[in-house]
């Protein structure tokens, strides 16, 4: 084990640019053995290309890396992993048809002589390494029986004990995890941290920030804004490290103007994931849908989307009852759905930032001949790009190459440039810094006050309450509650979530 007064990582003058943009500009960093150190910074910031950079993905224009004192030179993942550097992202990188040893091994497995293929061996070690982190997992289990939390875990102990990792980059871990799934996780980061293995932990989670990190370095713009000792700062500091003021009205205020009937569903069902489903969504009204994940909040709107098989029950749109066959009968009739799965369900990745903001409403960017018009088209995504604070050097940039939160808030823009009666949001702000969230909120308060219905599923408790009129709480397929703004509270909202008593509306 290392001397814990030399870091066991340390990056300095780290510079990195890509094609009309400055990523990292003379940056350092520096982590201990056993420290938790929380990565923080605005969408864009260059959090994730400094930990590309030290994992070996991309190479660095400037700077110097040393691991335990010595310079190293890390021109590969191979070399990366070699020297005690592993990330876990959050799309997990297991693969599912293979079993939990041969994920353990893969691509570095154990042989025999004449190289043959020791799998007893590598069984025994994935045995010993799961009991090691105190995991009840079969080793034989084929991964894709496992949950995604524990397949986390499956990557977490590949990297920490079979790797035997010196750093472990963990790059916004917890955004697919339920609340009970994060804990387990911090308890394994905790047992980590007693064997001295050094933790990157990226997140725009403040709560689990202060819950679990020693040290927070803030980037901003691609430099370093600060160094934070957590025990000695609060939200407020953090905060404006990373956007650089204060933040005001977080939430926007409840306006509370209830106008007419837009959506309404009645005994909507769909197989066992949606049960007798029956809801409506006012104009000027923002209705919250709360639950855990997997109580069928999803399933609901995709089912009212047209988007899922075997629905029954009846939607009314208007007072109009309507029958959608698919996403495109219900876009047309005016209703916008912003999925959560946004990279496979909401961009597409080649076009620019341009072309995708205006992609759900070709109408709106309509001339008087109804041919595009694409100066209004720029116009648009120009305006969308300074409200949201979308970085990237220009609007034609391909949305493939922009930051993983910065190409969430393409999305969010592409539907709030709808004109919908009824847009639904599923969970809007995951991977959203802080400013861009409080931004989107107050847009969703306009959309609403131009008499839009807006539905927004939420996983972020305070969000949910802070933003909602009136939150509806789900559980396993049924709704099982009913509140407005000002009797809601996160107990509520966990008691009624977890199947027990709702007020039953
Ligand atoms: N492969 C790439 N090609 C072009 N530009 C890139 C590439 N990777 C990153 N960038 C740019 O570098 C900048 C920093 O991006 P990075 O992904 O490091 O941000 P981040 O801090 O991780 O943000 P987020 O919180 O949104 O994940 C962004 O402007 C991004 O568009
Ligand atoms: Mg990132």
């Amino acid at each position: 084990m290392g001397d814990s007064n030399v870091p066991v990582l340390e990056a300095r003058g780290i510079s990195k640019s890509f094609p009309g943009v400055r990523a990292l500009n003379d940056v350092h960093l520096e982590i201990y053995p056993g420290e938790i150190l929380g990565l923080v910074g605005e969408n864009g910031a260059g959090k994730s290309t400094l930990m590309k950079i030290m994992t070996g993905a991309y190479t660095k224009d400037s700077g110097e890396i040393k691991i335990e004192g010595q310079t190293v030179n890390i021109d590969s993942t191979a070399k990366g992993r070699e020297l005690g550097i592993s990330i876990i992202y959050q799309e997990l990188s297991v693969l599912p048809t293979l079993t939990v040893t041969e994920n353990m091994f893969l691509g570095n497995l154990i042989t025999k002589k004449r190289g043959v293929v020791d799998w007893s061996e590598m069984s025994r070690r994935t045995k010993k390494a799961l009991e090691e982190m105190g995991l009840d997992i079969n080793p034989d289990m084929l991964v894709r029986d496992l949950n995604i939390a524990q397949c986390q875990m499956i990557e977490i102990c590949r990297a920490a004990i079979i790797n035997k990792a010196k750093v472990l980059i963990m790059d916004e871990p917890t955004s697919s995890l339920v609340n009970r799934e994060i804990e387990y996780m911090f308890e394994i980061m905790a047992q980590l941290k007693e064997k001295k293995i050094a933790i990157i932990y990226i997140s725009h989670k403040l709560e689990e920030l202060f819950r679990i990190t020693d040290r927070m370095e803030v980037f901003k713009d691609g430099e370093n804004s600060a160094t934070l000792i957590t025990k000695d700062v609060d939200k407020d500091d953090v905060v404006k490290a990373m956007v650089g003021r204060e933040l005001q009205n977080y939430y926007p205020p409840h306006e509370g103007v209830r106008g007419k009937e837009v959506l309404r569903v009645e005994n909507l069902s769909q197989g066992k994931t949606v049960r007798n489903v029956s809801f409506t969504a006012y104009g000027g009204e923002i209705l919250g849908f709360a639950g855990l994940i997997g109580a069928g909040r999803s399933e609901t709107m995709m089912s009212v989307f047209g988007a899922m098989p075997g629905v029954t029950g009846d939607i009314y749109l208007e007072g109009k009852k309507k029958n959608f066959k698919n996403p495109g009968d219900a876009i047309a009739a005016g209703i916008a759905y912003a999925p959560e799965d946004r990279k496979h369900q909401g961009l597409v990745q080649i076009f620019s930032v341009n072309t995708n903001t205006s992609l759900a409403n070709l109408t709106g960017i309509y001339n008087k001949s109804k041919l595009l018009d694409l100066k209004k088209e720029r116009k648009i995504s120009e305006e969308y790009r300074e409200l949201l604070n979308i970085k990237t050097p220009d609007v034609d940039k391909i949305v493939g190459e922009l930051s993983g939160g910065n190409q969430q808030k393409v999305i969010v823009g592409k539907w709030l440039f709808t004109d919908a009666k009824v847009v639904i949001f599923d969970e809007p702000s995951k991977g959203i810094d802080v400013g861009a969230k409080a931004e989107i909120y107050k847009l969703m308060r306009k959309i609403a006050g131009e008499g839009k219905a807006v539905i927004m599923i939420s996983s972020e408790l305070p969000e949910v309450i802070g933003v909602s009129d009136r939150v509806i709480v789900m559980h396993d397929g049924e709704i099982k509650g009913e509140y407005s703004y000002d009797e809601v509270s996160e107990q509520i909202i966990m008691q009624t979530a977890i199947g027990g008593r709702g007020n039953g509306k």
